[in-house]
């Protein structure tokens, strides 16, 4: 059920992503960055990015390895149309659907840039794309993401609206579990700040990521919108993961 608002929101916020996900640009580039730094062997012939959105992955990645065959998937139509008007290369082919129920081919890279945190099972997930590919790289959320704007809702006596997102040892544990031949891992925090929870809150609607396990009432939203008129800085935890078989 939940994945049907997932998809509506990011379909809604395909047009103003662009424009407010500069941290999801910076994670994109710090991923292939690890990636070729800390595998510079990987020289993929196929390559899958799973969650594409716009494209961030590929704009980065159709330079990087200029003989390589692209899939995109995404479950939202319009934000792999986004996709597509960006990317006009014959190298590319797109696939829409759920990542967790969608059947792929091998590839020789898996990569996938602050999406699996969407799946309901991220280490059946993990696993899965693990298994389908000679590299896995990702990143995705991590415990403390928006403790700032949760912190909010628990001051007011409501029920935080963040999801919860797995701890960087639980991840580290399952991910050694898998018996990798070799893998990295690390974790960076980025503060972003927004004038106001109503800014905050516009913020999250143009990117898409405003669904909430959580329902809040109008009348909720609207008491935090009246409490928190002042500046509110928010942290990103995001964990970058890069495997190889
Ligand atoms: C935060 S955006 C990240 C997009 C892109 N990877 C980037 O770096 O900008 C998350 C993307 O994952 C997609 N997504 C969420 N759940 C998904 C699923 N189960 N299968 C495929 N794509 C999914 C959303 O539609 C959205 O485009």
């Amino acid at each position: 059920m939940a994945k049907v608002y997932i998809q509506r929101n990011f379909n809604s916020a395909s047009a103003s992503y662009d424009a407010v996900a500069s941290i999801q640009k910076k994670c994109a580039t710090q991923l292939v960055g690890c990636l070729k730094k800390h595998f510079p062997t990987c020289h993929p012939d196929t390559i899958l990015d799973l969650g594409t959105g716009t494209g961030y992955i590929p704009e980065i990645l159709l330079y990087a390895f200029p003989e390589s065959k692209f899939t995109l998937n995404d479950l939202s139509f319009n934000m792999l149309d986004k996709a597509k008007k960006k990317l006009p290369s014959k190298r590319v082919s797109y696939i829409l659907g759920d990542m967790e129920v969608q059947d792929f081919d091998f590839h020789d890279l898996i990569i996938s840039n602050l999406a699996l945190q969407w799946v309901d099972d991220l280490y059946r997930t993990i696993r899965k794309f693990y298994e389908k590919s000679g590299f896995f790289a990702f990143s995705c959320l991590l415990d403390g993401t928006f403790s700032e704007w949760s912190k909010i809702f628990i001051d007011a006596s409501l029920t935080t609206p963040i999801h919860r997102y797995p701890s960087r040892p639980a991840l580290e544990h399952y991910i050694g579990s898998l018996e990798p031949s070799k893998y990295f891992c690390d974790v960076c925090a980025f503060d972003v700040v927004f004038s106001s929870a109503a800014d905050f809150m516009r913020y999250l609607k143009a990117l898409g990521a405003n669904y909430s396990h959580q329902h809040i009432t109008i009348a909720d939203l609207k008491r935090i919108i009246n409490m928190y008129r002042d500046k509110i800085k928010v942290t990103y935890k995001v964990f970058f993961c890069i495997l190889s078989r």
